[in-house]
C-alpha cells in the first residue's frame, strides 16, 4: 500500500533533563534559520523552566514547543506536579505522555497516562502518547501483546474526533539512548501493528489519519530510511535533538514525496 501523504509529518526533539534557559535560547537561535523552509512540523519538548522563553522565541516560526510530562488533575495539592493549564499558559503546544522513562523510572501506569491524555485533550494541549516494549518483552515475543495493551488502556475512552488532536510515538525501550536503533523493517512492522490495533479498537479512518512517530536512537544517518517507511510519519529524537545542527539534519531527512 502507498504511504498516506496526507498524514502530518512531525520531527520532535525530547531534551529530557538537559538545557538551562540560556542553553535553550542559544539552541533556538541556531535551529530557527536551519529549519525555516521545512515541510515537517518541528516540535521540541523542553524542561518546564524553558517552556516560556523558548515558546516566545519560537513565535512566528514553524517550531512548536511542548512539555515532557504533566499531571492528570486540573489543579490541587500535588506538590511538585504541573497542570495542563499551566503548561498551556507558558506556551506549550503539546505534551509527551507515557514516555518509557516515565513508565519505567516513575512507575506510571496506562490508567494514569490515560487520565493525563484526557486532561491534555480537555485543556487543548496536544498529547504525544508514547508506547513501546522492553527488550525482555521483545525477546519473549510479547511485543504485540504489550503494544496492544498500552494502546487500549492509555487511549481508552478517546473519541474518534479527538484522535485528530493526538500523535502517537512508538519507542522500543531497548532502542532508547542505547545507540541500538530498530531497523526500518522492525520499526515499520511495529507501526503497522499499532495502526491495525487502532483500526480494530476505533476505525480505519482514525488509524489511517493518525501520525505515528518512531523513537529510539534516531540520528542524522538513520532518520531518512526510517521516515521512508509506509507507516512511519516522523521521529521522536532524544540525544540527537540536543544539538541544533544534528536535529536540523534529521528534520531535513524527511522523504520529499
Ligand atoms: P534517544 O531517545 O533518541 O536518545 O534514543 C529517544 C527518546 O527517549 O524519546
Amino acid at each position: 500500500m502507498a504511504k498516506n501523504n496526507s498524514r502530518t509529518i512531525v520531527v520532535a526533539g525530547n531534551w529530557k533533563m538537559y538545557k538551562t534557559i540560556d542553553e535553550a535560547l542559544q539552541f533556538m537561535d541556531q535551529l530557527i534559520p536551519l529549519v525555516a523552509d521545512t515541510r515537517a512540523k518541528v516540535y521540541v519538548a523542553v524542561p518546564f523552566t524553558a517552556i516560556h522563553p523558548t515558546a516566545a522565541k519560537a513565535k512566528g516560526t514553524s517550531i512548536s514547543v511542548g512539555a515532557q510530562n504533566m499531571n492528570d488533575a486540573s489543579e490541587g495539592a500535588f506538590t511538585g506536579e504541573i497542570a495542563a493549564l499551566m503548561l498551556k499558559e507558558a506556551g506549550a503546544h503539546f505534551v509527551l505522555l507515557g514516555h518509557s522513562e516515565r513508565r519505567q523510572i516513575f512507575k506510571e501506569s496506562d490508567a494514569f497516562i490515560n487520565r493525563k491524555v484526557k486532561r491534555a485533550l480537555a485543556e487543548g494541549i496536544q498529547p504525544v502518547v508514547c508506547v513501546g516494549e522492553t527488550l525482555e518483552e521483545r525477546e519473549a515475543n510479547r511485543t504485540e501483546e504489550v503494544l496492544a495493551r498500552q494502546l487500549r488502556e492509555s487511549l481508552e475512552g478517546i473519541s474518534s474526533a479527538e484522535f485528530s488532536q493526538l500523535v502517537l510515538a512508538y519507542e522500543p525501550v531497548w532502542a532508547i539512548g542505547t545507540g541500538r536503533t530498530a531497523t526500518p523493517a522492525q520499526a515499520q512492522e511495529a507501526h503497522a501493528f499499532c495502526r491495525r490495533c487502532i483500526t480494530e479498537l476505533w476505525n480505519p479512518e482514525v488509524a489511517d489519519s493518525l501520525s505515528i512517530l518512531y523513537g529510539g536512537s534516531v540520528k542524522p544517518d538513520n532518520a531518512k530510511k526510517l521516515m521512508e517507511q509506509e507507516d512511519i510519519d516522523g521521529v521522536l529524537v532524544g540525544g540527537a535533538s540536543l544539538d541544533a545542527h544534528a536535529f536540523a539534519s534529521i528534520v531535513k531527512a524527511q522523504p520529499t514525496s
